[in-house]
């Protein structure tokens, strides 16, 4: 059969849904709406076909429903083909006893228990999708492998411990910047940067992203030892904030409204309230977090600082954080090539410190291999 293909933009990770039943195989793609495109299919035989043709999914849903034998023929079908047996699988069942979900735990895999609201299937998939791009980081080189596994878990934990009332210990946080620092001084953040592309954690990814270029950036500028660690630290948490913005805010696949665009600029607020919970976190760290949406000429939030006014790193911070947003892939655009943003930020004479983008355009051009990362 043809598949029943999302007409969305083709940004979106790819999600496929095999289940025999059409009202359940709709239910989910309307969930999917907005977030992922779906091709959804009756069977996991009519889904190895097609999508041989079309893409390899970044995830499948399938349901236990999808063989008489009790969905492990489904599994079976999928797991033996060469494309998608590594794509990361969603089991949906009505209990968790049975032959399907086991097999499915077995290999690591979730399971959803059947009935479960949109939130649910929508946390599941990013936890997934989640756990299979880190556990490609297995295979990268060491220094970058800290870097990531070292940086996420900071990133997940901050706002989980302060939460919590924990406090959080500023070394802590400098160690796992530490790893980024030196992968990027070895200037070895190619793969760094690759392996992070396709993590369902969007502010993750971007925050990565700036931390890096913001690394590179400064060691450019002779910025060295807790120098550097501060600018790198300060581009890891700038927007740490988010993490406590609604979903439906941060991830909408569209324009912001009036009120949403408030509730999203408050993540300045936010990240700096948080940022005040680990210990003796370094002026310069909480400084990015406070100005890198401030402008050069006071147009900017929260405050509307202006010219000298605006700390150095935070000036670093915002021209690294457009670049980031201009060049990262969203559920909404493709990202911009590099050439085209660094053209685009030069003409952004009131927002940007033309002298530093000058810099960071330079440093950009001279480093080939970044570009080619992005
Ligand atoms: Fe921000
Ligand atoms: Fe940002």
């Amino acid at each position: 059969m043809s598949p029943e293909a999302d007409a969305e933009p083709q940004t979106r990770p790819l999600v496929t849904i095999i289940d025999p039943c059409d009202k359940h195989r709709e239910h989910l793609r309307r969930a999917l709406n907005g977030r992922y495109s779906a091709a959804a299919f009756q069977s996991a035989g009519d889904a190895v076909r097609a999508l041989a043709t079309i893409a390899v999914p970044a995830l499948i849903l399938l349901d236990e429903r999808t063989s008489s034998s009790g969905g492990t023929a489904g599994l079976e079908t999928v797991w033996s083909d060469p494309l998608l047996r590594d794509v990361p699988v969603v089991g949906l069942a009505k209990t968790e006893a049975t032959d399907f979900v086991r097999a499915l735990r077995a290999r690591g895999c979730l399971v959803l228990i059947k009935p479960f609201p949109r939130d649910k299937l929508l946390m599941t998939i990013t936890s997934s999708l989640t756990q299979s791009i880190e556990a490609q980081w297995d295979t990268i080189e060491p220094v970058q492998r800290s870097a990531l596994k070292k940086t996420v878990a900071i990133f997940n934990e901050v706002p989980n411990l302060i939460l919590e009332g924990k406090p959080i210990p500023y070394s802590d946080v400098r160690d796992s910047c530490a790893c980024l620092v030196e992968a990027v001084r070895h200037r070895n953040f190619d793969a760094l940067l690759d392996s992070v592309k396709g993590h369902d954690n969007y502010t993750y990814v971007h925050s990565i992203r700036v931390a890096t270029f913001l690394s590179h950036f400064g060691h450019e500028l002779g910025l060295r030892g807790d120098d550097l660690l501060t600018l790198a630290t300060g581009g890891l948490l700038h927007d740490i904030g988010k993490v406590s913005i609604p979903q439906a805010v941060l991830n909408k696949p569209g324009r912001l409204n009036e009120e949403e665009v408030s509730v999203m600029r408050g993540h300045v607020v936010l990240s700096v309230d948080m940022l005040d919970h680990i210990t003796d976190v370094p002026r310069g760290v909480a400084t990015i977090a406070a100005q890198h949406h401030e402008k050069v000429d006071g147009t900017g939030y929260p405050r509307g600082l202006k010219g000298g006014a605006l700390n150095d790193l935070a000036r670093m911070a915002a021209i690294v954080d457009v670049f980031g947003a201009l060049t990262d892939r969203r559920v909404y655009k493709d990202p911009m090539p590099p050439e085209a943003a660094l053209d685009l930020m030069t003409e952004m004479q009131g927002h940007l410190d033309q002298r530093l983008v000058r810099l960071f355009r330079d440093m950009l051009l001279d480093a080939a291999s970044a570009l080619r990362s992005v």
